[in-house]
């Protein structure tokens, strides 16, 4: 993984570096190309012999997508569901969850921003407490403050194991093993961790876990699945159900179905499944452990690189930090950054500060620049992102 060589190959099949300087990866990777063609043939079938046609030939590889998601993360094909994105996913397992009013939620500084706006949503709705659970002196969840509110009662752990807006790693398993301890429903947001570091639900020990295809797995867009446990499967019912979800059995009665796909829709996007399944295979075969390293390495280079540079500060906490680098600029808009540099074709994006009030604010930080690396990235590639900074006006 480390040798030029296979770094070669890794950017040989990936078509986009010819093009860009991509450092969006936690926006969307760029994809292999047997994703492309993954996706673009089956669009192909769909046009020549008919959509509902193009599933029907493809059933078994469709079939085998669960096989590939479950293999990622140590679950059963039957536990998994595919949806089209992770919000979506961790929506159906949240909206669905059965709160009573009183129900303490508690959660992290770095939750995603749609989980914080559901969870305050649900707070109007069912009154639930969303708990707030500080940072430790590295800026992961403080696992003895969420120790003494688990003690204190908690039907549920929200945690986002990888934030959007920074290189935080959060300590998942560790939270993981609290909730079990103290009997919490413990629901995972692996959305920016599938794919960047190795995933185990047996590990983790989370009820739910929702991931996108479109970042670290470099899966097409629109995209996402759902992993529920015996507990999620137990306890969650759809928010909203459809004839794929349930069984129309009587003039009056139906049947909700018992595995995960209760949480998936009827229509789906077939193409994208079938090349998120082949996005998956390719992680697998490359190997998480040996990808993960290479993307924490690069991102920990980058992060020194820019640190170095007289006039930029990086911002990202943790005691284990990822390929996700958030910097600001002296005197220039993070904003102005990420045009100055688009327009010499290297991508970046920003994390706006409204976008992570319970993190960014609270430090005193206003919308930051976010360079997201992945391991088909390199050094080279490094090394001219941090001169483009250098001379940024
Ligand atoms: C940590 C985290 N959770 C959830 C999401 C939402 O993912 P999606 O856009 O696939 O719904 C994102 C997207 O950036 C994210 O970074």
């Amino acid at each position: 993984m480390n040798s030029p060589v296979s770094l070669d190959r890794l950017r040989a099949a990936t078509p986009g570096v010819e093009h860009v300087l991509h450092f969006n990866n936690a926006g969307a990777a760029l994809p292999p190309d047997v994703v492309l063609s993954t996706v673009i043939s089956h669009l192909e079938r769909e046009a020549t012999i008919g959509g509902y046609e193009a599933a029907t030939e493809a059933t078994d590889r469709l079939e085998a997508v669960y096989d590939s998601l479950a293999t990622l993360l140590g679950a059963k094909p039957d536990q998994m569901a595919v949806v089209e994105n992770a919000t979506r996913a961790w929506d159906m397992a949240v909206y669905g969850y059965p709160f009573m009013a009183g129900d303490r939620v508690l959660t992290c500084r770095g939750e995603y921003v749609s989980n914080v706006l559901a969870l305050l949503q649900l707070q109007e709705r069912h009154g639930i407490e969303v708990v707030l659970i500080e940072d430790d002196e590295h800026g992961q969840i403080d696992l003895d403050h969420l120790e003494d509110e688990l003690a204190q009662g908690a039907a549920m752990v929200a945690l986002t194991h990888a934030p959007t807006n920074g290189g935080l790693i959060n300590p998942a398993a560790a939270v993981g093993a609290l909730c079990e301890e103290h009997g919490a429903f413990y629901v995972l947001d692996a959305c920016q961790s599938a794919g960047q570091v190795p995933l185990d639900v047996g590990i983790l020990k989370c009820d739910v876990l929702s991931g996108t295809g479109r970042k670290y797995l470099r899966g097409p867009r629109g995209t996402g699945f759902l992993y529920a446990g015996p507990r999620a499967l137990e306890r969650i019912e759809p928010p909203f159900l459809d004839l794929h979800a349930a069984e129309w059995t009587g003039d009056r009665t139906y049947e909700i179905r018992t595995d995960a796909r209760r949480f998936e829709n009827w229509e789906t996007y077939y193409a994208g499944k079938l090349g998120l399944g082949a996005a998956i295979d390719y992680t697998l075969e490359l190997g998480v452990e040996a990808t993960s390293k290479r993307i924490l390495a690069l991102g920990s280079e980058l992060r020194s690189a820019l640190d170095a540079l007289d006039a930029v500060t990086t911002h990202d906490k943790g005691k284990i930090r990822g390929g996700i680098v958030t910097f600001a600029v002296d005197g220039i808009r993070s904003e102005d950054v990420q045009a100055q540099l688009s327009a010499q074709r290297i991508n970046t994006s920003t994390s706006p500060a409204g976008h992570a009030r319970l993190d960014l604010p609270h430090r005193g930080l206003p919308t930051l620049v976010r360079a997201s690396v992945h391991y088909y990235n390199s050094e080279d590639e490094v090394d001219r992102f941090v001169s483009a900074v250098e001379q940024l006006r």
